[in-house]
Protein backbone atom coordinates (compact mmCIF):
# COMPACT_ATOMS: atom_id res chain seq x y z
CA UNK A 1 0.00 0.00 0.00
CA UNK A 2 1.24 3.37 -0.93
CA UNK A 3 1.34 5.55 1.89
CA UNK A 4 0.45 9.49 2.05
CA UNK A 5 3.00 10.51 4.60
CA UNK A 6 0.93 10.14 8.15
CA UNK A 7 3.08 9.01 11.03
CA UNK A 8 2.80 5.51 10.18
CA UNK A 9 2.51 3.53 14.05
CA UNK A 10 2.69 -0.39 14.20
CA UNK A 11 4.49 -0.77 10.52
CA UNK A 12 0.97 -2.05 9.22
CA UNK A 13 -1.04 1.26 8.87
CA UNK A 14 -2.89 1.41 5.66
CA UNK A 15 -3.35 5.20 4.92
CA UNK A 16 -3.34 5.23 1.06
CA UNK A 17 -6.78 7.41 0.67
CA UNK A 18 -5.30 10.40 2.23
CA UNK A 19 -6.15 12.21 5.70
CA UNK A 20 -9.77 12.94 6.63
CA UNK A 21 -11.33 11.28 4.04
CA UNK A 22 -14.24 9.95 6.14
CA UNK A 23 -15.15 13.77 6.12
CA UNK A 24 -14.27 14.75 2.71
CA UNK A 25 -17.82 16.02 1.03
CA UNK A 26 -17.26 13.12 -2.01
CA UNK A 27 -17.23 10.19 0.60
CA UNK A 28 -20.30 11.97 2.02
CA UNK A 29 -21.88 11.39 -1.23
CA UNK A 30 -20.59 7.85 -1.21
CA UNK A 31 -19.53 6.54 2.08
CA UNK A 32 -20.22 2.92 0.63
CA UNK A 33 -17.93 3.37 -1.97
CA UNK A 34 -15.24 4.56 1.12
CA UNK A 35 -16.11 1.71 3.37
CA UNK A 36 -15.72 -0.82 0.50
CA UNK A 37 -11.56 0.28 0.00
CA UNK A 38 -11.17 0.34 3.83
CA UNK A 39 -12.44 -3.27 4.21
CA UNK A 40 -10.48 -4.45 1.34
CA UNK A 41 -7.55 -2.64 2.42
CA UNK A 42 -6.23 -5.50 4.71
CA UNK A 43 -6.17 -3.08 7.79
CA UNK A 44 -7.36 -0.59 9.90
CA UNK A 45 -7.65 2.74 8.02
CA UNK A 46 -6.33 5.94 9.52
CA UNK A 47 -8.11 9.15 9.28
CA UNK A 48 -7.26 11.90 10.90
CA UNK A 49 -10.68 13.80 12.07
CA UNK A 50 -11.20 17.65 11.94
CA UNK A 51 -9.97 18.52 15.44
CA UNK A 52 -6.50 17.16 14.18
CA UNK A 53 -6.93 13.64 16.03
CA UNK A 54 -6.42 10.02 14.80
CA UNK A 55 -9.28 8.32 14.51
CA UNK A 56 -9.54 4.66 12.59
CA UNK A 57 -11.68 3.18 10.61
CA UNK A 58 -12.97 -0.24 10.89
CA UNK A 59 -15.62 -1.70 7.82
CA UNK A 60 -15.23 -5.59 7.70
CA UNK A 61 -18.21 -7.63 9.28
CA UNK A 62 -15.80 -9.78 11.36
CA UNK A 63 -13.81 -7.47 12.57
CA UNK A 64 -16.31 -4.95 13.35
CA UNK A 65 -17.78 -7.21 15.74
CA UNK A 66 -14.30 -8.41 17.30
CA UNK A 67 -14.30 -4.76 17.68
CA UNK A 68 -17.64 -4.32 19.47
CA UNK A 69 -16.46 -6.78 21.65
CA UNK A 70 -12.87 -6.39 22.31
CA UNK A 71 -11.77 -6.07 26.19
CA UNK A 72 -9.48 -3.70 25.55
CA UNK A 73 -11.62 -1.61 23.29
CA UNK A 74 -14.10 1.17 24.79
CA UNK A 75 -15.20 4.13 26.53
CA UNK A 76 -13.64 5.09 30.01
CA UNK A 77 -10.21 6.09 28.48
CA UNK A 78 -8.87 8.16 32.19
CA UNK A 79 -9.41 4.31 33.81
CA UNK A 80 -6.48 3.18 31.64
CA UNK A 81 -4.36 5.69 30.30
CA UNK A 82 -1.99 7.11 33.03
CA UNK A 83 -1.12 10.21 30.98
CA UNK A 84 -4.52 11.27 30.75
CA UNK A 85 -6.20 13.77 32.65
CA UNK A 86 -10.18 14.12 33.18
CA UNK A 87 -12.14 16.34 35.69
CA UNK A 88 -13.62 14.46 38.27
CA UNK A 89 -17.42 14.53 38.23
CA UNK A 90 -18.11 16.97 40.78
CA UNK A 91 -16.19 19.89 38.56
CA UNK A 92 -18.37 19.19 35.60
CA UNK A 93 -21.16 21.40 34.80
CA UNK A 94 -24.40 19.17 34.84
CA UNK A 95 -24.88 19.06 31.96
CA UNK A 96 -21.59 17.72 31.26
CA UNK A 97 -21.59 15.11 34.36
CA UNK A 98 -24.88 14.04 33.10
CA UNK A 99 -23.63 12.73 29.71
CA UNK A 100 -19.99 11.10 31.54
CA UNK A 101 -23.24 9.07 33.44
CA UNK A 102 -24.68 7.88 30.15
CA UNK A 103 -25.02 3.93 29.57
CA UNK A 104 -24.04 4.26 26.24
CA UNK A 105 -20.52 5.93 27.22
CA UNK A 106 -20.00 3.51 30.27
CA UNK A 107 -17.97 0.67 30.55
CA UNK A 108 -18.47 -2.36 33.46
CA UNK A 109 -19.05 -2.38 36.25
CA UNK A 110 -21.16 0.76 36.12
CA UNK A 111 -22.50 -0.36 32.67
CA UNK A 112 -23.67 -3.39 33.77
CA UNK A 113 -24.75 -2.09 36.80
CA UNK A 114 -27.24 0.55 35.22
CA UNK A 115 -28.18 -1.34 32.30
CA UNK A 116 -29.55 -4.51 34.44
CA UNK A 117 -31.80 -1.54 35.88
CA UNK A 118 -33.47 -0.71 32.89
CA UNK A 119 -33.06 -3.46 30.79
CA UNK A 120 -36.36 -5.73 31.73
CA UNK A 121 -38.91 -2.74 30.63
CA UNK A 122 -37.44 -3.18 26.86
CA UNK A 123 -37.71 -6.82 26.54
CA UNK A 124 -40.02 -7.96 23.78
CA UNK A 125 -42.22 -9.32 26.05
CA UNK A 126 -42.58 -6.03 27.82
CA UNK A 127 -42.56 -3.88 24.24
CA UNK A 128 -45.11 -6.08 22.90
CA UNK A 129 -48.10 -5.18 25.54
CA UNK A 130 -47.29 -1.42 23.41
CA UNK A 131 -48.41 -2.65 19.90
CA UNK A 132 -52.39 -2.04 20.59
CA UNK A 133 -51.37 1.65 21.59
CA UNK A 134 -48.95 1.93 19.25
CA UNK A 135 -50.80 0.78 16.19
CA UNK A 136 -53.88 3.51 17.40
CA UNK A 137 -51.28 6.02 17.38
CA UNK A 138 -50.24 4.86 13.98
CA UNK A 139 -53.49 4.71 12.35
CA UNK A 140 -54.34 8.56 14.04
CA UNK A 141 -51.00 9.70 11.84
CA UNK A 142 -52.12 7.45 8.72
CA UNK A 143 -55.76 8.79 8.47
CA UNK A 144 -54.46 12.46 8.76
CA UNK A 145 -52.11 12.07 6.31
CA UNK A 146 -55.16 10.60 3.88
CA UNK A 147 -56.83 13.91 4.54
CA UNK A 148 -54.17 15.68 2.91
CA UNK A 149 -53.01 14.96 -0.77
CA UNK A 150 -49.34 16.41 -0.21
CA UNK A 151 -47.68 15.41 3.40
CA UNK A 152 -44.50 15.01 4.50
CA UNK A 153 -42.89 11.82 5.55
CA UNK A 154 -40.91 13.37 8.43
CA UNK A 155 -43.19 15.79 10.00
CA UNK A 156 -46.30 13.96 9.73
CA UNK A 157 -45.68 10.21 9.65
CA UNK A 158 -42.05 9.42 10.98
CA UNK A 159 -41.50 12.35 13.80
CA UNK A 160 -44.35 12.04 15.99
CA UNK A 161 -43.97 7.86 16.54
CA UNK A 162 -41.05 7.28 18.68
CA UNK A 163 -41.25 10.63 21.06
CA UNK A 164 -45.09 9.58 21.94
CA UNK A 165 -44.02 5.81 22.47
CA UNK A 166 -41.08 6.42 24.65
CA UNK A 167 -43.30 9.11 26.83
CA UNK A 168 -45.92 6.18 27.02
CA UNK A 169 -43.27 3.67 28.14
CA UNK A 170 -41.36 6.16 30.46
CA UNK A 171 -44.69 7.50 32.19
CA UNK A 172 -45.01 11.28 30.76
CA UNK A 173 -48.15 12.34 31.66
CA UNK A 174 -50.14 13.67 28.23
CA UNK A 175 -50.73 17.52 29.51
CA UNK A 176 -47.15 17.56 29.81
CA UNK A 177 -46.04 15.66 26.29
CA UNK A 178 -45.64 19.32 24.10
CA UNK A 179 -43.09 20.32 26.87
CA UNK A 180 -41.51 16.94 27.06
CA UNK A 181 -41.67 17.24 22.73
CA UNK A 182 -39.87 20.48 22.53
CA UNK A 183 -37.32 19.13 25.22
CA UNK A 184 -36.37 16.40 22.96
CA UNK A 185 -36.07 18.24 20.09
CA UNK A 186 -33.36 20.63 21.43
CA UNK A 187 -31.79 17.76 23.22
CA UNK A 188 -31.43 15.79 19.75
CA UNK A 189 -29.99 18.82 17.75
CA UNK A 190 -26.99 19.87 19.66
CA UNK A 191 -28.47 23.19 19.19
CA UNK A 192 -27.69 25.68 21.53
CA UNK A 193 -30.76 25.46 23.50
CA UNK A 194 -29.25 21.68 24.72
CA UNK A 195 -27.81 22.80 27.46
CA UNK A 196 -30.48 24.42 28.52
CA UNK A 197 -33.07 21.83 27.60
CA UNK A 198 -30.99 18.82 29.40
CA UNK A 199 -31.59 21.61 32.60
CA UNK A 200 -34.87 21.85 32.10
CA UNK A 201 -35.64 18.78 31.70
CA UNK A 202 -33.43 17.74 34.87
CA UNK A 203 -35.68 19.92 37.03
CA UNK A 204 -38.90 18.72 35.38
CA UNK A 205 -37.81 15.05 36.27
CA UNK A 206 -37.36 15.56 39.31
CA UNK A 207 -40.53 17.24 39.84
CA UNK A 208 -42.10 13.92 38.78
CA UNK A 209 -40.03 11.79 40.47
CA UNK A 210 -41.44 12.97 43.35
CA UNK A 211 -45.16 12.67 42.02
CA UNK A 212 -44.51 9.11 41.01
CA UNK A 213 -42.46 8.88 44.95
CA UNK A 214 -46.15 9.87 46.56
CA UNK A 215 -48.30 7.96 44.04
CA UNK A 216 -46.52 5.40 42.24
CA UNK A 217 -47.60 4.44 38.75
CA UNK A 218 -47.31 1.28 36.62
CA UNK A 219 -44.44 3.20 34.12
CA UNK A 220 -40.87 3.58 34.22
CA UNK A 221 -40.11 6.50 36.35
CA UNK A 222 -41.94 4.32 39.39
CA UNK A 223 -39.68 1.65 39.23
CA UNK A 224 -36.84 3.97 38.48
CA UNK A 225 -37.44 6.15 41.71
CA UNK A 226 -38.11 2.92 43.63
CA UNK A 227 -34.10 1.67 42.73
CA UNK A 228 -33.44 5.05 43.65
CA UNK A 229 -34.63 4.93 46.81
CA UNK A 230 -32.89 2.03 47.88
CA UNK A 231 -29.57 4.49 47.68
CA UNK A 232 -26.48 2.32 46.20
CA UNK A 233 -28.35 1.41 42.82
CA UNK A 234 -29.35 4.62 41.16
CA UNK A 235 -28.53 8.38 42.38
CA UNK A 236 -30.57 11.24 41.20
CA UNK A 237 -28.07 12.24 38.10
CA UNK A 238 -27.99 8.67 36.86
CA UNK A 239 -31.98 8.49 36.64
CA UNK A 240 -31.86 11.94 34.95
CA UNK A 241 -28.97 10.36 32.63
CA UNK A 242 -30.77 7.52 31.64
CA UNK A 243 -34.10 8.80 31.04
CA UNK A 244 -33.03 11.30 28.87
CA UNK A 245 -30.72 8.74 26.86
CA UNK A 246 -33.86 7.07 26.13
CA UNK A 247 -35.33 10.18 24.54
CA UNK A 248 -32.49 11.18 22.78
CA UNK A 249 -30.86 7.17 21.65
CA UNK A 250 -34.27 6.28 20.53
CA UNK A 251 -35.77 9.82 18.71
CA UNK A 252 -33.69 10.40 15.84
CA UNK A 253 -32.45 6.52 14.92
CA UNK A 254 -36.42 5.33 14.81
CA UNK A 255 -37.59 8.63 12.81
CA UNK A 256 -34.34 7.77 10.00
CA UNK A 257 -35.28 4.46 9.84
CA UNK A 258 -39.11 5.13 9.21
CA UNK A 259 -38.22 7.82 6.65
CA UNK A 260 -35.57 5.43 4.86
CA UNK A 261 -37.73 2.68 4.57
CA UNK A 262 -40.34 5.21 3.24
CA UNK A 263 -38.01 6.40 0.81
CA UNK A 264 -36.46 2.25 -0.19
CA UNK A 265 -39.60 1.41 -1.12
CA UNK A 266 -40.87 4.12 -3.14
CA UNK A 267 -37.67 4.25 -5.16
CA UNK A 268 -38.43 0.28 -5.72
CA UNK A 269 -41.70 -0.20 -6.69
CA UNK A 270 -41.84 -3.93 -7.11
CA UNK A 271 -41.29 -4.02 -3.62
CA UNK A 272 -43.41 -1.74 -2.92
CA UNK A 273 -46.07 -3.53 -4.44
CA UNK A 274 -44.87 -6.52 -2.81
CA UNK A 275 -45.43 -5.32 0.36
CA UNK A 276 -48.90 -3.83 -0.75
CA UNK A 277 -49.55 -7.64 -1.49
CA UNK A 278 -48.49 -8.70 1.46
CA UNK A 279 -48.54 -6.71 4.52
CA UNK A 280 -46.68 -9.33 6.66
CA UNK A 281 -43.61 -8.49 4.20
CA UNK A 282 -43.40 -5.28 7.12
CA UNK A 283 -40.71 -7.17 9.39
CA UNK A 284 -38.76 -7.82 6.31
CA UNK A 285 -38.61 -4.50 4.89
CA UNK A 286 -37.31 -3.53 8.68
CA UNK A 287 -34.79 -5.45 8.55
CA UNK A 288 -33.87 -4.79 4.85
CA UNK A 289 -34.00 -1.15 5.28
CA UNK A 290 -31.68 -1.81 8.63
CA UNK A 291 -29.09 -3.30 6.40
CA UNK A 292 -29.17 -0.97 3.47
CA UNK A 293 -29.32 2.30 4.95
CA UNK A 294 -29.45 2.07 9.31
CA UNK A 295 -29.20 4.87 11.34
CA UNK A 296 -25.75 4.78 12.82
CA UNK A 297 -23.13 5.08 10.46
CA UNK A 298 -20.25 4.36 12.88
CA UNK A 299 -21.09 3.71 16.57
CA UNK A 300 -19.92 6.24 18.98
CA UNK A 301 -16.00 6.04 18.87
CA UNK A 302 -14.42 4.03 21.57
CA UNK A 303 -10.55 4.09 22.51
CA UNK A 304 -8.23 1.21 22.60
CA UNK A 305 -6.70 0.99 25.97
CA UNK A 306 -3.67 -1.06 25.05
CA UNK A 307 -2.20 -1.55 21.56
CA UNK A 308 -4.62 -3.71 20.12
CA UNK A 309 -4.45 -5.96 17.28
CA UNK A 310 -7.44 -5.85 15.55
CA UNK A 311 -8.51 -6.59 11.38
CA UNK A 312 -4.79 -7.14 10.61
CA UNK A 313 -3.06 -4.23 11.79
CA UNK A 314 -2.39 -2.51 14.72
CA UNK A 315 -4.28 0.43 16.61
CA UNK A 316 -2.00 2.06 19.16
CA UNK A 317 -2.64 2.60 22.58
CA UNK A 318 -5.20 5.73 23.86
CA UNK A 319 -6.21 6.18 19.83
CA UNK A 320 -9.97 6.60 18.72
CA UNK A 321 -11.58 3.58 16.87
CA UNK A 322 -14.89 4.09 14.35
CA UNK A 323 -16.33 0.77 13.82
CA UNK A 324 -18.57 1.17 11.33
CA UNK A 325 -21.85 -0.49 10.55
CA UNK A 326 -22.38 0.81 7.32
CA UNK A 327 -19.56 -0.86 6.62
CA UNK A 328 -20.15 -4.24 8.55
CA UNK A 329 -23.70 -4.10 6.55
CA UNK A 330 -22.67 -4.53 3.18
CA UNK A 331 -19.92 -6.69 3.50
CA UNK A 332 -19.51 -9.04 0.31
CA UNK A 333 -18.38 -11.82 2.75
CA UNK A 334 -21.24 -12.13 4.51
CA UNK A 335 -24.29 -10.69 2.45
CA UNK A 336 -24.64 -11.60 -1.62
CA UNK A 337 -24.86 -8.24 -3.41
CA UNK A 338 -24.72 -6.26 -0.56
CA UNK A 339 -25.29 -2.98 -2.30
CA UNK A 340 -28.51 -4.49 -3.41
CA UNK A 341 -32.04 -3.81 -1.42
CA UNK A 342 -33.90 -6.35 -1.26
CA UNK A 343 -36.65 -7.03 0.99
CA UNK A 344 -36.75 -10.81 -0.15
CA UNK A 345 -32.74 -11.71 0.60
CA UNK A 346 -32.60 -14.19 3.28
CA UNK A 347 -29.18 -13.23 4.80
CA UNK A 348 -30.04 -10.10 6.65
CA UNK A 349 -30.91 -11.43 9.75
CA UNK A 350 -26.77 -10.98 9.93
CA UNK A 351 -26.51 -7.52 9.84
CA UNK A 352 -25.57 -5.35 13.07
CA UNK A 353 -27.78 -2.03 12.42
CA UNK A 354 -28.50 -2.37 16.65
CA UNK A 355 -24.64 -3.10 17.73
CA UNK A 356 -23.30 -5.86 19.43
CA UNK A 357 -22.66 -6.96 22.60
CA UNK A 358 -22.69 -5.26 25.67
CA UNK A 359 -24.16 -1.71 23.86
CA UNK A 360 -26.15 -3.59 22.08
CA UNK A 361 -29.60 -1.52 21.68
CA UNK A 362 -32.07 -1.47 24.45
CA UNK A 363 -34.66 -0.17 22.09
CA UNK A 364 -34.20 -2.85 19.37
CA UNK A 365 -37.19 -4.41 20.04
CA UNK A 366 -39.21 -1.41 20.15
CA UNK A 367 -37.73 0.00 17.12
CA UNK A 368 -38.88 -2.54 15.23
CA UNK A 369 -42.16 -2.73 16.45
CA UNK A 370 -42.53 0.70 15.72
CA UNK A 371 -41.45 0.92 12.53
CA UNK A 372 -42.97 -2.71 11.43
CA UNK A 373 -46.31 -1.09 12.41
CA UNK A 374 -45.93 1.99 10.38
CA UNK A 375 -44.70 0.20 7.13
CA UNK A 376 -47.92 -2.21 7.70
CA UNK A 377 -50.59 0.72 8.19
CA UNK A 378 -48.84 2.77 5.22
CA UNK A 379 -49.00 -0.41 2.92
CA UNK A 380 -52.41 -1.43 4.05
CA UNK A 381 -54.22 2.88 4.09
CA UNK A 382 -52.05 4.90 1.62
CA UNK A 383 -51.65 2.37 -0.95
CA UNK A 384 -51.31 5.59 -3.30
CA UNK A 385 -48.21 6.89 -2.10
CA UNK A 386 -45.38 8.36 -4.21
CA UNK A 387 -42.45 10.56 -3.89
CA UNK A 388 -43.34 14.02 -4.70
CA UNK A 389 -39.35 14.98 -5.04
CA UNK A 390 -36.38 13.71 -5.86
CA UNK A 391 -35.22 12.49 -2.31
CA UNK A 392 -31.56 14.15 -1.72
CA UNK A 393 -28.69 13.67 -0.18
CA UNK A 394 -29.63 10.68 2.30
CA UNK A 395 -26.28 9.06 2.72
CA UNK A 396 -24.97 12.04 4.65
CA UNK A 397 -23.41 12.18 8.46
CA UNK A 398 -25.76 13.77 9.79
CA UNK A 399 -29.31 12.01 9.95
CA UNK A 400 -32.69 12.95 7.63
CA UNK A 401 -33.34 16.64 7.81
CA UNK A 402 -34.92 17.64 4.96
CA UNK A 403 -37.90 16.58 4.89
CA UNK A 404 -39.57 13.55 2.38
CA UNK A 405 -42.58 15.49 -0.13
CA UNK A 406 -45.25 12.34 -0.52
CA UNK A 407 -48.19 12.68 -2.21
CA UNK A 408 -50.78 10.60 -0.83
C1 LIG B 1 -27.58 1.73 21.76
C2 LIG B 1 -29.04 1.77 17.14
C3 LIG B 1 -33.55 2.90 18.55
C4 LIG B 1 -32.04 3.14 23.11
C5 LIG B 1 -27.61 1.60 20.39
C6 LIG B 1 -26.49 1.18 19.58
C7 LIG B 1 -26.90 1.22 18.30
C8 LIG B 1 -28.27 1.64 18.27
C9 LIG B 1 -26.07 0.88 17.06
C10 LIG B 1 -25.12 0.74 20.10
C11 LIG B 1 -24.22 1.92 20.30
C12 LIG B 1 -22.84 1.49 20.73
O1 LIG B 1 -22.45 0.32 20.63
O2 LIG B 1 -22.11 2.39 21.17
C13 LIG B 1 -30.38 2.09 17.14
C14 LIG B 1 -31.20 2.11 15.95
C15 LIG B 1 -32.47 2.45 16.33
C16 LIG B 1 -32.44 2.61 17.78
C17 LIG B 1 -30.70 1.80 14.55
C18 LIG B 1 -33.72 2.63 15.53
C19 LIG B 1 -33.95 2.05 14.39
C20 LIG B 1 -33.55 2.98 19.92
C21 LIG B 1 -34.72 3.21 20.72
C22 LIG B 1 -34.30 3.33 21.99
C23 LIG B 1 -32.85 3.12 22.00
C24 LIG B 1 -36.16 3.33 20.23
C25 LIG B 1 -35.21 3.61 23.17
C26 LIG B 1 -35.17 3.08 24.28
C27 LIG B 1 -30.70 2.81 23.12
C28 LIG B 1 -29.88 2.83 24.32
C29 LIG B 1 -28.59 2.44 23.93
C30 LIG B 1 -28.66 2.17 22.50
C31 LIG B 1 -30.32 3.21 25.72
C32 LIG B 1 -27.35 2.29 24.81
C33 LIG B 1 -27.24 0.88 25.29
C34 LIG B 1 -25.98 0.63 26.08
O3 LIG B 1 -25.05 1.45 26.06
O4 LIG B 1 -25.93 -0.41 26.75
N1 LIG B 1 -28.69 1.86 19.57
N2 LIG B 1 -31.16 2.41 18.21
N3 LIG B 1 -32.44 2.92 20.73
N4 LIG B 1 -29.94 2.41 22.05
FE1 LIG B 1 -30.58 2.28 20.15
Amino acid sequence: AAHSGLPVQGGNVVAEFGVSELWDPAVRRDPHGFYDRVRDSGGPVLQIDPAGNPFWVIAGHADVLEGLRHPAIGHEVHRHSPGSWQPALHELSEVARIEARQLINLDPPDHTRLRGLVSGGFTARAVARLEPWIGDLADRLVARARQHGRIDGIADLADPVPVNVIAELVGIPESDRPRFRAWSAAIVSASIDGPAATMEFGAYLDELAARRRAVPADDLISQLVTLEEQGDRLDRDELVALVQLLLVAGQETTVDMIVNGIRLLLTHPEQWQALRDDPSLAAAVVEETLRFRGPVEIVPPRFTFEDVEIAGGRIPAYDRVGLSLWGANRDPAVFERPHVFDIHRTDVRKHIAFGHGIHFCLGAHLARLESRIMFERIAQQLPGLRLAADPTDLDGFRLHQDGLPLEV
